[in-house]
């Protein structure tokens, strides 16, 4: 796709598609009342008939009358008080998939006010409602046939709109926003992908072409290293399935140096490739979105490819340990008591509890080759689901330095995180009989429990990121198909930069 950026009036752009955001109730001052003008007075009559509405992400497709595109499509943004940067990043994709199935190739967007609600003013506007018009793109109906007609348009020029703004600064902020954008979608077609197609090895050859294609180094460990590096977690839960387990490592940067900020940063991701529940097997109902369990390691691996292209040579590292939680002859049991790679020993109660025990051994191998601070992303618990929903990550970390270093990610990138606290008094129900804790405890607060467990593995700053609510959408959105949500990439992608020299 090509960018420019044009500092003409809107309606003077020529473009298959004009998009016009609006801000709070359709009011036609301004340039608003000049595009409406032009346009024959179709936005002012579409209001008055209620088809345009103030809805946040709704959206109406108008003739151009004499305004140089060949259609307009306006897009409420909503209540200016509650515009924020991941609402701009959503007019985008919304205005995008508002397009799906028409012949779209050449998209202009007009910025409007948007920039007056940002820190960052037109430039955050431009690079946030880029990347959501990419991300907008992404169709997972597409993934397993060419011949579906109703997928957003793959547009060969985006043309961003900012009469009053710098355009150098503009350009080169709309195309860091279509770069996290595209490194969203490369992590939400691994998501999305099917069981019988992507294996623990099969991911870890995508992980390989993107390594070769980016310029990062990788390294597959397969079950004897493991062993050999005391994975005894990792190893049991892969131990079930005719798969076998990879632990996928992509670095970036010279052997032993750190970044601006003094760090060596390692972002984990839960890779379990399907996850039947193991001998703890699931019920049937719902059981087919298991093949999503491997949407942490699909985030971190496009994470640090995104890295990549921004700023090539970052030290850091994406750890994704890759495995598929199956019953068989030869899964572990309740029961089973399994040596970690810091030597904690661990008994598995519910082989379902199997993500805690991968990121374990991942957590350990990460602080071997040097890291100095770690995130991990996980679909880890159903309870964070039942908390916070599709919308909002639960997140844990310590110190709270760290946290809010994060954090502070986090908010630039638009996405939507709540702290959650390790309370001391529940790491004493995964006490023990056989070993030094079990992986499970009783339901009540399992969502904190997971998180106590996995500071067992922790000896650096350590940040952990519950994905099970927000990691994919059960209904489709304005913004966003059913499937796979891409979240917590830009968000990694912000923390890492913040390091980039
Ligand atoms: N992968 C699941 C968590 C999950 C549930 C993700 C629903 C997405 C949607 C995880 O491995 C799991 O099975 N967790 C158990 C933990 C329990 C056995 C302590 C859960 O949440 O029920
Ligand atoms: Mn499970
Ligand atoms: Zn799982």
């Amino acid at each position: 796709m090509q960018l420019r950026v044009v500092g003409d009036h809107p309606w003077d752009v020529p473009a298959d598609v004009l998009a016009v955001p609006f801000i709070g109730e359709p009011r036609f001052e301004g340039v608003l009342a000049e595009l409406d003008k032009r346009a024959g007075g179709e936005l002012a009559a579409l209001a008055a008939f209620g088809e345009l509405k103030s809805d946040r992400y709704s959206t109406v497709i108008t003739p151009a009358g004499s305004v140089q595109a060949g259609r307009v499509v306006a897009v409420a943004a909503g209540d200016a008080g509650s515009i924020t940067r991941q609402v701009v990043v959503r007019i985008g994709s919304s205005i995008e998939r508002r397009l799906a199935g028409r012949t779209v190739k050449t998209l202009a967007v007009w910025l409007g006010d948007l920039g007056e609600h940002l820190e960052g003013g037109a430039t955050a506007a431009a690079e946030l409602i880029s990347r959501g018009i990419v991300e907008g793109e992404f169709e997972p109906a597409t993934i397993y046939r060419d011949d579906f007609k109703g997928a957003p348009p793959a547009l060969d020029e985006l043309i961003i709109v900012a009469p009053d703004a710098d355009a150098a600064a503009v350009k080169a902020a709309a195309e860091r926003g279509i770069i996290i954008g595209e490194g969203c979608n490369v992590a939400r077609r691994l998501d999305n992908r099917s069981a019988n197609d992507v294996s623990p090895e099969v991911l870890a050859g995508e992980a390989r072409a993107l390594a070769e294609k980016h310029g990062l180094s990788i390294d597959v460990l397969e079950p004897a290293r493991a062993a050999e590096l005391g994975m005894g977690m990792f190893l049991a839960v892969g131990s079930g399935s005719d798969n076998p387990p990879r632990m996928i490592v992509l670095r970036s940067g010279e052997a032993g140096a750190k970044d601006k900020l003094g760090r060596r940063l390692a972002i984990i991701g839960k890779g379990v490739c399907f996850d039947s529940g193991g001998i703890s097997i699931k019920p049937a109902d719902r059981m087919e979105e298991m093949k999503m369990d491997k949407t942490g390691a699909c985030t971190v691996i496009a994470a640090i490819t995104t890295v990549a292209r921004l700023a090539p040579g970052t030290p850091m590292m994406a750890i994704a340990p890759a495995v598929e939680n199956m019953p068989g002859p030869h899964s572990a049991r309740p029961g089973d008591i399994v040596k970690a790679m810091n030597g904690k020993t661990v008994d598995i109660i519910n082989t379902d509890a199997e993500g805690r025990l991968i990121l374990g051994d991942a957590m350990c191998y990460a602080e071997k080759l040097g890291a100095t601070h770690m995130v991990d992303v996980a679909t880890l618990t159903g309870a964070v689901a039942r908390a916070l929903g599709d919308q909002m990550t639960g997140a844990f970390g310590t110190p709270q330095s760290w946290y809010d270093a994060f954090a502070a990610a986090g908010a630039r990138a638009g996405e939507q995180y709540w702290q959650l606290p390790m309370i001391e008094e529940y790491r004493r129900d995964l006490d023990s009989w056989y070993a030094d804790f079990t992986n499970t405890g009783s339901v009540e607060g399992g969502l904190i429990k997971s998180a106590l467990f996995l500071r067992e593995f922790a000896t650096v700053p350590w940040v952990h990121l519950d994905i099970a609510g927000t990691a994919y959408f059960h209904k489709k959105k304005a913004y966003a198909p059913t499937g796979a949500t891409g979240v917590s990439h830009a968000t990694l992608v912000e923390l890492a930069l913040a390091g980039a020299r």
